[in-house]
């Protein structure tokens, strides 16, 4: 079986597998090429022979363990019924400001208006060999729920946690709305072909450990929950969550994403029941390719041997050289388990 699913159960591997959050991304000239021609990134999205190729790119040049789908946490809202453009930043024109909105956002009975998404996985599934996963994603309720309520990516998320705090019953019935939707979009990807999903709870670092359980981890077992059933692993991704590293043994998944300000062996001991993925600060591959060989080294090191998959600890920034990626990822392949 591939490495990284391997990894994710916890077996036997030869050397840790190693995928990057954001691979497919600015970072590459031959994506910034489809980009240019496309125009514009949703429209690169919704072409499925365009997002399988962006897939596939960083896979041919690194020769990564799984690939991730070409898509974002929020095209599935579209179906539900907001209005989404990029500039390049996400944007929703209809944002949910009213308890009344939350009870206008519909979900898609079956869950429908994302086929170009299960399109673009199957034509990946076909043109990866077994040593390459797939994986599917969306994201987590707190943090899809914070860009419906803001309308755009936010600093302070002052009018998501006012929605919150005034309207608590409105909130819990737009969580658990984004819950069981993203429940059955995950669904439809692992019946086109996704071999593991991933949860992106990309804002739970902007919320207090109390209003996180409430908001944000509650909402999110619901998910991952509503998922047990597919058979797939399911990595759970809460960034800027190291406040909630004793709340995480309870989160109903497989594997969970670290970002780089948890410590690794402080999470393999309150987590040792999961595997780990991350946890490299793409900070890192700012630098020269020698520290970044030596950083990830001490990374792979102070790793459980057991259920661990290599990473960054958040996505690659736009500005990261290719040969810094390289160096990344090479370092990664090189190492052996004895
Ligand atoms: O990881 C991958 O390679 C797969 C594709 C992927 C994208 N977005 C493509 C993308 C994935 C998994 C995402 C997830 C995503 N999207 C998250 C969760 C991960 C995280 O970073 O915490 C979030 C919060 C978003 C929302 C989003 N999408 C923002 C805030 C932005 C604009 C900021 C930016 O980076 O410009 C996007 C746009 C986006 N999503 C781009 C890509 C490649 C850039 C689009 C472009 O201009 O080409």
């Amino acid at each position: 079986m591939n490495r990284f699913l391997r990894a994710c159960r916890r077996e036997r591997v030869d050397r840790p597998p190693v995928w990057v959050m954001r691979q497919a991304g600015r970072y590459l000239p031959e994506y910034r090429e489809v980009r240019k021609r496309a125009g514009d990134f949703l429209t690169m999205c919704y072409n499925p022979e365009i997002a399988a190729e962006v897939t596939l790119q960083p896979i041919r040049r690194f020769g990564l363990d799984a690939a991730i789908v070409f898509s974002d946490i929020l095209t599935p809202l579209v179906p539900m019924g907001a209005e989404l453009t990029f500039t390049p930043s996400p944007h929703i024109a209809n944002p949910v400001r009213e308890p009344a909105d939350v009870d206008g956002l519909r979900i898609p009975e079956p869950w429908s208006g994302t086929e170009f998404l299960s399109e673009t996985l199957k034509r990946v599934r076909r043109e990866l060999d077994y040593s390459t996963a797939l994986i599917g994603f969306c994201g987590a309720p707190w943090t899809l729920a914070s860009y419906l309520v803001e309308g755009a990516t936010s600093r302070s998320f002052t009018k998501v946690k006012s929605f919150a705090h005034h309207h608590p019953e409105a909130f819990d019935r737009l969580v658990d709305t984004l819950a069981d939707a993203m429940a059955a979009y995950l669904r439809t990807q692992v019946e086109a072909g996704a071999q593991a999903v991933q949860v992106f709870d990309s804002w739970v670092g902007a919320l207090s450990a109390e209003d996180a359980r409430r908001w944000a981890l509650r909402p999110a077992r619901k998910l991952l929950e509503a998922t047990a059933d597919l058979g797939v692993p399911r990595i759970y991704y809460p960034n800027g969550g190291a406040h909630l590293l004793h709340d995480l043994p309870d989160m109903p998944c497989e594997v969970i994403g670290l970002d780089w300000r948890v410590d690794l062996q402080r999470a393999a001991m309150a987590l040792p029941d999961v595997a780990l993925q991350g946890n490299l600060d793409p900070g890192a591959l700012m630098g020269p390719d020698h520290e970044i060989r030596r950083l990830t080294l001490a990374m792979l090191d102070a790793a459980p041997r057991r259920g661990y998959i290599a990473n960054l600890g958040h996505g690659i920034t736009p500005d990261v050289p290719v040969h810094s990626m390289a160096a990344f990822v090479r370092t990664v392949q090189e190492y052996r388990y004895e």
